[in-house]
């Protein structure tokens, strides 16, 4: 996936730069060559002999070296790579970039560079929290820098949150991905996700309880295989992905008229919770309560957007998936819509309130195709966004 690819990997000072040393294998696994950068910090917790023999060449440490100088100034050093890796990049690293110092190899390395960077923050929970470092990465992804993790979960210093550096698998997917490559390279994914609103009136509206989190985790893990994804989504709670093209849209119609206007597209995706009915002629001002008298609210039916481009004939994505949330008799409904709806697949999962997945962070779901249904063991939402793409490469190989 990465050969012939040259990767600056900067290592910098913190617990994780353990996982650095596994990231440089895999890296190497996927075909890509590694010149490796240790900051003075870094060299406390792994050692420059154990990079540098898992890199296969010398590692460069200093930024006043005289022996390295005269074979590759820092400057060319910064430049020769396809792309620079930051892992881990720990808050003082990621202060230095935001701040553009200079004043050691690394820091000086990542101002001098033409090439994008990919970083993968590392640091205590409270340290990623805090708005300095925010605000430095604010600064950092409006220069351009690309950014994978941190993931949440136990850290080395004894607490729980945010703040654990992406594993060696996520750095390399993320790395291919900042390359332009992966497996979905060339190919462009449309993908819907969050609710939809309908107004009732300029202040009121219908909605439901999609947060948004599962449409946002196929969006970023079809971006991290290499695809061009075109996100369409109604008011979520959760941010978009960076590296997609971002549509937002209010209601269902919009939402169609969106899709429509996204396409062509290889695969299609249809996570969004779309409002079934929306409100038959809304009121163009704000209803006013009467006494005694209840508003009547009319509905008319909503377009189905997943049928619609299922059915569409000439220029349907080769690849049509659906969504279906169900509260009972998962598997008969889904394979009853995906019949009905002529889609390829459906990913069922049961939203009743006792399994917390609406909202929730993880997810249980039954892929159900043409060939039968599976079903998924219980994971993270992410991680059902990474098994569904790449099932969706698999599918358009
Ligand atoms: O019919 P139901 O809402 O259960 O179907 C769910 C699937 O259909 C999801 O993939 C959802 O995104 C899609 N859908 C749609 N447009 C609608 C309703 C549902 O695209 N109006």
């Amino acid at each position: 996936m990465l050969a012939g690819k040259r990767i600056l990997l900067i290592i910098g000072g913190g617990i994780a730069a353990y996982k650095a040393l596994e990231t440089i294998r895999r890296l190497k696994e996927q075909g890509a060559a590694v010149v490796p950068v240790l900051t003075q910090a870094a060299e406390e917790f792994v050692t420059p002999l154990s990079v540098s023999a898992l890199a296969g060449v010398a590692v460069h440490r200093h930024l006043f070296d005289l022996t390295a100088e005269a074979e590759m100034g820092h400057i060319e050093l910064s430049r020769a790579a396809d792309l620079v890796v930051v892992a881990p990049a720990t808050a003082d690293l990621i202060a230095k970039m935001a701040g553009g110092l200079a004043n050691d190899l690394a820091s000086t390395l990542l101002l001098a560079t033409d090439k994008r960077v990919l970083i993968a923050p590392a640091m205590n929970v409270r340290m990623w929290l805090h708005p300095a470092t925010q605000r430095n990465l604010a600064t950092l992804r409006a220069d351009g820098i690309l950014t994978v993790g941190p993931n949440e979960g136990d850290m080395a210093c004894g607490e729980f949150g945010p703040g654990r550096m992406a594993e060696p698998a996520e750095i390399v997917a993320a790395t291919a991905a900042a390359l332009g490559e992966g497996p979905l390279k060339g190919r462009h994914v449309l993908v819907t996700s969050g609710p939809t609103h309908e107004p009732i009136d300029p202040v009121r509206y219908i909605a439901n309880r999609s947060s948004g989190a599962q449409g946002a985790a196929v969006a970023r893990a079809l971006a991290d295989l290499g695809a061009r994804v075109t996100f369409v989504t109604g008011p979520a709670a959760v941010p978009p992905p960076a590296g997609v093209a971002v549509v937002q849209v209010e209601t269902a119609a919009q939402m169609l008229a969106a899709v429509q206007a996204a396409l062509p597209a290889d695969a299609a995706v249809f996570a969004a919770a779309v409002a079934d009915w929306r409100v038959a002629g809304a009121s163009a001002q704000k209803m006013k309560k009467q006494a005694g008298r209840l508003p009547a609210l009319e509905l008319a039916e909503n377009p189905d957007i997943l049928a619609t481009v299922a059915q569409m004939g000439a220029g349907r994505p080769r690849l049509v998936v659906g969504f279906a949330a169900e509260t009972e008799n998962v598997l008969a409904h889904a394979s009853a819509k995906r019949a009905k709806k002529g889609c390829d697949w459906i990913v069922a999962n049961d939203v009743s309130p006792a399994t917390g997945i609406m909202g929730g962070t993880e997810n249980v779901v039954t892929l159900v195709t043409e060939a039968g249904a599976e079903d998924w063991p219980r994971m993270g939402k992410d991680a059902v966004g990474r098994k569904l793409a790449q099932r969706i490469a698999e599918a358009l190989a």
